[in-house]
């Protein structure tokens, strides 16, 4: 176990369906489950789905090839295997080694929102009672009491970092391998249960007509088709395929890295997306027919009552859940634990890309990498623990404010973002798409793109796809991914009126 990341003997997975799901459980997050499902309703439902679906297997295709090939090449993680190919450009991989050490606190943070819900469930389901009150009219109440308070969310959040750290102290054969044949089955089994049960609700077809069917309206204003919308609902669908496949963030280098020279990158990505996009689809079957009747039922706007993120699936789904009688608690327990296994599987991936840096940096041991970066990690998390709570006021603007520093561009929204969204923007919305565009054009016009075809050509596969991927990666793909950091910046900043 010791020298596992040792690049005399580095650790690979067992084959190549525990390399699918593996990448598949870092891609199948929170992302899947509270985003996915709500850009979908905004944006027209099918017509936003027939998009993204384009996008994945195309832009997504060609990012995670490269990255999936830089790793196994190089044999390396990402803070070490861009200098390996060239020794000018290891600057990117320690820029995008920023990018999981970041999220990995915030993410945990979630994780531990997410764990309390199951134990709250678990609760709800043995007792009968609600504990957001009758019909969970105080979901909000509750939520918000809980998350500010001062110890609660940094506890609960330190168990989760605790539970990641154990598996992936074990390494990558006996701790992520074994724990994702566990765990993604038991959310495979859940998400199909829960949806199954949902379409059969009376009432349920509106909410998956809502869903599914292509609204070009969504597209038009005025009754003429807008060109603007239809950028904006690319833009939003390409943001949201870069977090659902973890691209970007060096996990794909890291676990390519383990991947064996006989194994297939081209069919591995292929079934990755098919995963990941599968889970994201049943996410929509579980979640928009039951908001939707929850929404007509009591006289809401559909379209603000399917909101993203935390108010979705900490506040409107208690209130969905209790309304569906003595089976709530359990919907609600069955949901609450696919989601811990969503977010503990994503963590895990970032956990590991940080600790696999560590070892190929430092040459130390994965126990001590998986000790040192746990307390790094329940540290930075610090900050997004308590930014809803003890330290909700500590913001850029007031940390300019506090050494003097009063201009009235401190005041923008940027500077105003709390602990955890501030950490969110920058390495979603900022650092990621960088990353993104630097790699593309390294591997693109630098080494040339024979670079991933070779590897992706190794051991006698066959790239079907090369010609479309040396034009994506050298023109489109850098294209593409600077609209989304600017329209990224400009939707921080407020700038032309972007409300998404
Ligand atoms: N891909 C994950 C999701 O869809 C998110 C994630 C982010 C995973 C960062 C790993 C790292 O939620």
């Amino acid at each position: 176990m010791s020298t596992e990341n040792h690049s005399t003997s580095r650790a690979s997975w067992s084959g190549q369906l525990a390399f699918v799901l593996a990448a598949a459980a870092s891609a199948i997050g929170l992302g899947n489950l509270w985003r996915f499902p709500y850009l979908a309703a905004q944006y027209g439902g099918g017509a936003f789905i027939a998009i993204y679906l384009i996008l994945v297997v195309t832009l997504g295709f060609t990012l995670m090839t490269t990255e999936i090939a830089i790793g196994r090449k190089t044999r390396q993680s990402q803070l070490t295997a861009y200098s390996r190919l060239h020794k000018g450009w290891g600057f990117i991989g320690l820029l995008g080694t920023i990018i999981p050490l970041l999220i990995v606190p915030y993410y945990c943070v979630i994780g531990g929102w997410v764990l309390k819900y199951f134990v709250v469930y678990l609760k709800m389901a043995l007792t009968g009672v609600n504990l957001m009150g009758e019909n969970a009219v105080d979901s909000a109440e509750f939520f918000s009491s809980f998350i500010s308070a001062p110890f609660a969310p940094f506890a609960f959040g330190l168990v989760f970092i605790i539970a990641c750290a154990a598996i992936i102290v074990l390494g990558v054969k006996n701790g992520i391998e074994r724990s994702n044949l566990v765990m993604m089955p038991i959310l495979f089994f859940m998400a199909i249960a829960i949806s199954i049960y949902v379409i059969c609700l009376p009432g349920s077809g509106a909410g998956l007509k809502y869903y599914l069917i292509p609204n070009l309206s969504s597209l038009s204003v005025d009754g003429a088709f807008s060109i603007q919308l239809l950028g904006k609902t690319i833009l939003g669908a390409m943001g949201q395929m870069f977090y659902s496949l973890s691209l970007a963030m060096g996990i794909m280098i890291t676990y390519g890295s383990y991947m064996r020279k006989e194994d297939s990158i081209e069919k591995s990505v292929r079934r990755i997306e098919i995963f990941d996009t599968l889970i994201a689809i049943i996410a929509g079957l579980m979640i928009i027919p039951v908001v939707y009747m929850f929404a007509v039922k009591t006289g809401m706007d559909v379209k603000e009552a399917m909101n993203a993120g935390p108010g979705l699936m900490f506040i409107t789904l208690p209130k969905v859940f209790a309304t569906l009688g003595v089976a709530g608690p359990w919907v609600g327990l069955a949901f609450f634990t696919l989601v811990t296994f969503a977010a503990a599987t994503s963590a895990i991936s970032l956990y590991e890309a940080c600790v696999a840096a560590v070892c190929d940096l430092l040459k130390i041991e994965r126990r001590s990498a998986t000790f040192f970066m746990g307390a790094t990690i329940c540290f930075l998390s610090t900050f997004s623990a308590l930014g809803y709570g003890p330290w909700g006021d500590v913001t850029l603007s007031s940390a300019f404010h506090a050494i003097g520093i009063n201009g009235e561009w401190t005041n923008g929204a940027f500077f105003k973002l709390q602990g955890l969204d501030f950490f969110d923007f920058i390495t979603n919305s900022v650092f990621m798409p960088i990353v993104a565009v630097i790699t593309c054009v390294f591997i693109g016009w630098i080494k040339g793109p024979n670079t991933v075809i070779d590897e992706v050509s190794a051991d006698g596969h066959q790239f079907k796809a090369r010609g479309f991927y040396s034009f994506m990666v050298k023109y489109i793909a850098p294209l593409l991914i600077l609209a989304v950091l600017v329209s990224e910046v400009c939707r921080a900043f407020k700038i032309g009126g972007w409300s998404i």
